[in-house]
């Protein structure tokens, strides 16, 4: 079903006592703002989950992620974490292919993909990110950049998994670096992978997939962005560090 979705990536920040300040913080604007219809994802780093978990109790509309997991299940692969394990720990959503990810761990679109099914199969949402570089950009074949690796990674799902998958479109020129897409080329990208997902999968489970833009997204720009008919929501990496800037981009729906 197509939701409206801020998550928030913190990446490898924050000590223990940082996330869980952040989380009440978050917790009790989301309460006594009485924010509606927006789910809130929380994915900090891998420690934090089980505290930043019980922090957010049994809110509905705020949940918790994890920002990778293996491909594999269980066994001898140090310092990974399986998408099983999470599911134990009550994590719902699994960021996956993260351009991070992609450029200082070389994941490929093919290992990707096979992380994705690990999460799909343990009854996690992945948050599979896609994007193009500056370069590839300013040579105007973004668009087929980023078809590709959606086509490479995710269309050997069923489409019952397919159903399952939120895309957030992050082109890499705009994470960290205060230069966001225009909401006109946002939209633009978000409809040109709607309609490749329909060309897989028919018109109407492209129709229900969420697809969140990510790239510097701050309280300021947000609403232009959410107001797109095809941006579903925000990953949202810098700005999620701030309890009230976090806030002000869910409201800003
Ligand atoms: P940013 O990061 O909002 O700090 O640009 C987004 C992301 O990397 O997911």
């Amino acid at each position: 079903m197509r939701r409206k979705i801020i998550a928030g990536n913190w990446k490898m920040n924050l000590t223990l006592d940082e996330g869980q300040k952040l989380t009440s913080e978050i917790v009790n604007m989301y309460k006594d703002e009485n924010v509606k219809d927006v789910i809130a994802v929380l994915n900090p780093p891998f420690p934090h989950i089980f505290p930043v978990k019980k922090l957010i109790g049994d809110i509905k509309g705020i949940a918790i992620g994890a920002q990778n997991c293996s491909d594999k299940e269980f066994g001898a692969f140090t310092g990974e974490v399986s998408a099983k394990i999470l599911a134990s720990f009550g994590v719902e959503y699994v960021i996956i292919g993260h351009s991070e990810r992609r450029e200082y761990f070389k994941e490929t679109n093919e290992f990707l993909g096979k992380k994705v099914v690990a999460a799909l199969a343990q009854g996690l949402t992945p948050i599979f990110c896609c994007g193009e570089s500056l370069d590839i950009r300013n040579a105007g074949t973004h668009e087929a950049n980023v078809k590709y690796q959606l086509t490479e990674s995710l269309f050997g799902l069923s489409a019952g998994d397919m159903a399952r998958v939120v895309i957030a479109y992050e082109p890499i020129w705009a994470i960290g670096t205060g230069k966001t897409a225009t909401s006109d080329q946002a939209q633009e990208m978000h409809l040109a992978l709607r309609r490749h997902i329909a060309s897989k999968f028919g018109k109407e489970l492209a129709g229900d997939i969420s697809i969140l833009y990510g790239g510097s997204m701050n309280a300021a720009n947000a609403a232009d962005l959410l107001s797109k008919p095809d941006v579903d929501g925000g990953l949202i990496g810098g700005a999620s560090l701030k309890s009230r800037d976090f806030l002000d981009i869910i409201k800003s729906y």
